[in-house]
């Protein structure tokens, strides 16, 4: 019933990992299941360190066990609440785990009546979990996702630290649109329906900001590039890692309004670097995830994406395919006329669809593709124009089952080149005086790229839906938790 306080707790994952004792252990954490066999209780405790839970086990046949679970006790040990188990580790005799936790003293420091705990011992859809994501971190799928995405963010770290990059922090506020997309969100401190019902005509003419809180238009920032790029010009290397934000009304299975991206920029590197780059990073994580996330790539390998552990370790084994646009639309082209349907045909000049980015990764070359050199119309005004004309140097990571998960390009650095791109796509050069005068003072050649840090996820883990790598999604009509 009591603990026994003076003993320190151990997390289950190294109680997994201790060999039989005689000293007492404690553990803490949250009954998955719980299960009775005449005298016998059998439970399970899970305290987020490990997939495995270490199973308790209390023998109430005995006085000891009977005072060590008394029955009320025994009523209120039900799955979900949350537990403090003071036991023995013996050898277990049963094949799923090395050692259990004999109880001597089991308390049940907050409870989760059955006929209300919303999660059950069964097996619950992704779509219902993410109505109850206060609780799906209990879930052995989430408990995962949410500890090999920690791994993954310290390995970009750590690829980038011992690279010579910085850690920059670029703002959250901005009142640039780095991808002119149109994508933004606003923020602003203006009471604007009070003030659309009060005055609809002064409304109607347009509002003020000169009173809003920045004196002009600021949004939730779509990329830190921009901001990157003043920093590797000085710096030479830097990286952000931070949250993103885009009002993209789609409501796909890669998209997130909220999303983690990580964005390199460096100074005196072309596209050729840029790619090298993004392709050593790239490894050098799913690396990282491989060696250290053994037990939850196994889960995710089993229950989630067959093959994924072998596919990814081919992964970091193997060159990444790079091609140019106008290569993959001729690969397309060429599958169509084998007999292969689209649902849009691919053509020179149009974005490349997910269905055509799967199709080339997984069909055509198998793995990941770098794509280059996109026409310069469907990509954004800093990507460098080629002679050509026509197409610009930017380069696409592709990978199978998910299609881009990297984005990025050579910079144009030439100020009138700069200048010219910006007329066409319609941007006001006042708003970027300060882009261009990176052009006019020690301008370099430089390139970076931005990863979709949910995106590596879903490819790593085999999620399904990007609302499934993210603690806390935030979606079109949904900014729940
Ligand atoms: O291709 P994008 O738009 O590139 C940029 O933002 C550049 N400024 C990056 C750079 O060169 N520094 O976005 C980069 C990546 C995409 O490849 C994708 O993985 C991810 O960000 N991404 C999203 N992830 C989740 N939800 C969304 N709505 C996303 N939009 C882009
Ligand atoms: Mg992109």
């Amino acid at each position: 019933m009591s603990t026994n306080n003076h003993i320190k707790r151990t997390r289950v994952k190294i109680l997994l990992e201790t060999e039989p004792g005689s000293e007492p252990v404690l553990a803490k954490g949250w009954v998955r299941t719980k299960r009775e066999s005449k005298d016998l209780v059998f439970f399970e405790i899970n305290d987020g360190s490990s997939m495995a839970n270490i199973q308790a086990v209390v023998d109430r046949s005995t006085p000891e066990g009977l005072k060590a679970l008394d029955g009320p006790t025994l009523q209120r040990l039900q799955t979900g609440a949350s537990v403090a188990v003071t036991g023995i580790l013996v050898e277990s005799p049963g094949q799923k785990q090395k050692v259990e936790l004999h109880g001597t003293a089991i308390q049940v420091i907050g409870e989760a009546p059955a006929e209300s705990y919303p999660l059950q011992k069964k097996r619950h859809s992704y779509e219902y979990l993410r109505e109850i994501a206060h609780l799906r971190p209990r879930t052995n799928t989430f408990g995962a996702v949410i500890r090999v995405r920690n791994r993954m963010a310290m390995a970009i770290h750590e690829y980038f630290q011992t690279n010579g990059f910085l850690w920059a922090h670029t703002p959250i506020i901005t009142a640039s649109d780095a991808e002119g997309a149109g994508e933004m969100f606003q923020v602003t401190t203006l009471p604007l329906e009070n003030l659309a019902k009060a005055d609809p005509s002064r409304f109607e003419q347009g509002i003020d900001y000169s009173r809003d809180f920045f004196g002009k238009p600021a949004f939730l920032t779509v990329s830190g590039q921009l901001n990157g790029e003043i920093l590797a010009t000085a710096l030479d290397r830097i990286y952000t890692f931070g949250p993103t934000f885009r009002a993209e009304n789609s409501n796909t299975s890669r998209h997130l309004a909220e999303f983690w991206m990580i964005e390199p920029e460096v100074a005196f590197c072309d596209i050729h670097e840029d790619m090298d780059l993004a392709e050593a990073f790239l490894k050098y994580v799913l690396n990282a995830v491989l060696t250290d996330c053994r037990e939850d790539m196994e889960f995710f390998d089993q229950r989630i994406q067959p093959g994924i552990i072998s596919q990814l370790q081919q992964v970091v084994e193997s060159s990444f395919h790079r091609i140019t646009y106008t290569q993959a639309i001729e690969d397309l082209e060429n599958a169509m006329t084998k007999g292969t349907k689209f649902e849009y045909k691919p053509s020179w000049g149009a974005d490349l669809q997910s269905e055509h980015e799967k199709y080339l990764t997984e069909e055509i070359y198998k793995g990941p593709v770098i794509v280059t050199d996109y026409p310069k119309e469907i990509k954004a005004f800093y990507m460098k124009l080629n002679d050509d004309g026509k197409t610009v140097r930017g380069m696409d990571v592709l990978v199978p089952r998910l299609g881009e998960i990297i984005g990025g390009s050579e910079r144009e650095e030439r100020l009138e080149v700069l200048q010219a791109r910006m007329a066409e796509a319609g941007l006001d050069e006042k708003a970027y005086w300060w882009y261009l005068d990176l052009r006019r003072f020690g301008t370099v050649p430089h390139a970076g790229f931005g990863l979709g840090f949910e995106r590596l996820i879903q490819y790593v883990t085999g999620m399904q839906n990007i609302r499934d790598v993210i603690p806390f999604p935030r979606t079109p009509k949904s900014a729940d938790f």
